[in-house]
């Protein structure tokens, strides 16, 4: 089941948060992503971004920075139990040998004994479906994660995953931007409850935001173009988001989000920006993606 809550999640600037619930999972739609920074940067932006009212941080073994997100955490004073972490467990990694002692590394880089979401980063090459959801469920097991997912994967794979998997499946992470046409994909999380969380949600800061009908909207809105999009990320049901930024005044702009609302026009105006070929992760072990 996916519906949509209001609940305040920040003394400090006085947030009134969206939470997604997806298959069990309570996932604050605005997060921190945190690809690229490492070390005291890390460190410092995680716990910034805390003391400004996130509680949704995302992570993932290949970025590196497991450590400096935990670090951050700790320093923040921010109780554990009120942030929703989430980590990623790279393709390569999930088979037999290796996928317990990496997620036990994850933990322990992270200083925690769980994460709210474990994700596998990419579908992998190896092993079936249900291999991979076997692994998921055992780090549920153990209690190590309290709630499973997927990043990357196309309607038929989430079919797959769904079907597979003992535990419920919260979310599948994908690349998504108003350039980028993820209906298909949009459609079948909804209709398996899944949460649909949208990374590289500001096209990585590439001239998305210079888009006539973004400055228009944000003009209208008293807001800026960022703001634009990312409300147009939430704004879709089971739908949020995980913006990066290493500048500390962009945590307190990408977060305030949750006191307007665009029209039904302006959401399809915003909408219509979509492009061919506008994909920025698309590797060579990438999955045959949905057609459009
Ligand atoms: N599952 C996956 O395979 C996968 C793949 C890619 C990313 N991710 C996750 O998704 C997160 C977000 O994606 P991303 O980092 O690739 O891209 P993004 O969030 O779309 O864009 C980040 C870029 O936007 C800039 N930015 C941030 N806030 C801004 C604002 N208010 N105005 C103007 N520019 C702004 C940042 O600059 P500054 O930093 O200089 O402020 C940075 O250059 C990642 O950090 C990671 O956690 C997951």
């Amino acid at each position: 089941m996916l519906s949509i809550n209001t609940a305040s999640a920040s003394h400090e600037m006085d947030i009134v948060m969206k939470t997604l619930e997806a298959n069990g999972a309570k996932i604050p739609a605005l997060g921190l992503g945190t690809w690229q920074m490492r070390d005291e940067e890390c460190t410092n932006i995680v716990k910034t971004a805390l003391e400004t009212g996130y509680r949704h941080i995302d992570t993932a073994v290949m970025y590196e920075n497991e450590t400096a997100v935990g670090q951050g955490i700790k320093v923040s004073g921010a109780p554990r139990e009120d942030i929703f972490l989430t980590t990623k467990v790279w393709p390569t990694d999930i088979t037999e040998d290796s996928f317990i002692k990496t997620v036990a590394g994850s933990l322990e880089r992270l200083g925690t004994d769980y994460v709210d979401l474990l994700l596998i980063h990419w579908p992998p090459k190896v092993n079936a479906v249900s291999d991979w959801a076997k692994l998921l469920n055992e780090a549920a097991e153990r209690g190590w994660a309290r709630n499973i997912g997927v990043s990357n994967f196309t309607v038929p794979l989430l079919y797959e995953m769904v079907t597979a998997s003992e535990r419920p499946i919260a979310c599948n992470q994908v690349e998504n931007h108003p350039y980028l046409d993820q209906s298909k994909i949009r459609v079948a999380c909804a209709k398996h409850g899944v949460a649909l969380m949208a990374y590289c949600p500001l096209y990585q800061g590439r001239p998305l935001m210079n888009e006539p009908i973004l400055v228009e909207t944000a003009k209208a809105c008293g807001k800026t173009a960022a703001q634009v999009v990312l409300r147009w990320h939430v704004q879709h049901n089971g739908a949020g988001a995980i913006p990066k930024t290493a500048t500390p005044a962009r945590l307190a702009e990408n977060i305030d989000i949750f006191d307007f609302e665009l029209s039904g026009d302006q959401m399809e105006a915003i909408t219509e920006l979509t492009q061919k070929h506008t994909r920025i992760c698309d590797f060579e072990f990438s999955p045959d993606w949905d057609a459009v």
